[in-house]
């Protein structure tokens, strides 16, 4: 647990809702939890999948790795400790985007089940949905887009996820998807399917918006 430093502070409730906040947008905030190695194809298809809803009027937004560890995360490294604390902020920061009605995608190998779970746990029932992008370490160090899985196997990285520090796969995510053998269209077009099967996209403003459960 992190340590709660500040006193004399109170909680504010809104006056406009979360599902106030959906209705006007006519879908549901959501976050969507891409997890897997680096190289698997997180940040592209969470771009893909920004970048199709997008274009069907959907509001989103991408928090990406690489992206927030440029400025929210920049004093964090790869310890597992730093991992933790990086995985606990965006799940905090993912949690206000999507209480703002926001279609929130993060792409963060997050490799501890653990940490991800916590960010579960922030979520109302149905608000997170986990997916595993899944790759074989075989497919990401072929792919090496950034030159790393040759660094980490010459040593000059330690610590390396899938090399020399662990992946934890998820053990019940909401979609796996095969980064193996599917392109990355294909499988965001799975991604969009999912979200509209399970009725995220379509929330008619004069609608109640169901209620969902949880804390
Ligand atoms: S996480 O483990 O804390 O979730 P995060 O997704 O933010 O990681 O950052 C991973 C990205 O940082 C990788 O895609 C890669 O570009 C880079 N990186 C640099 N060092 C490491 C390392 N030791 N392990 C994994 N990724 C690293």
């Amino acid at each position: 647990m992190t340590e709660q430093k500040a006193t004399n502070i109170t909680w504010h409730e809104h006056h406009v809702s979360h599902e106030e906040r959906c209705r006007l947008k006519g879908h549901r905030g959501v976050v969507l939890w891409f997890t897997g190695l680096s190289g698997c194809g997180k940040s592209t298809i969470a771009n893909t999948v920004d970048h199709k809803l997008h274009a069907m009027g959907k509001h989103t937004y991408v928090l990406d790795g690489d992206n927030i560890r440029h400025g929210l995360n920049k004093n964090l490294g790869f310890s597992p400790e730093d991992r933790k604390e990086n995985i606990r902020r965006i799940g905090e920061v993912a949690k206000l985007f999507c209480d703002a009605g926001l279609i929130t995608m993060t792409a963060f190998i997050s490799p501890y089940r653990e940490d991800r779970d916590a960010v579960r746990k922030l979520l109302k029932d149905g608000q997170f949905i986990e997916i595993y992008v899944k790759a074989s370490l075989e497919t990401c160090e072929s792919r090496d887009p950034k030159g790393l899985y040759k660094k980490a196997r010459a040593g000059e990285i330690k610590g390396f996820t899938g090399i020399d520090a662990p992946y934890e796969p998820p053990l019940n995510p909401e979609i796996v998807l095969d980064s193996d053998n599917l392109g990355v269209d294909e499988l965001a077009d799975q991604v969009i399917a999912y979200l509209d099967r399970h009725g995220y996209l379509n929330l008619p403003e004069d609608v109640e918006a169901p209620a969902m459960s949880g804390s």
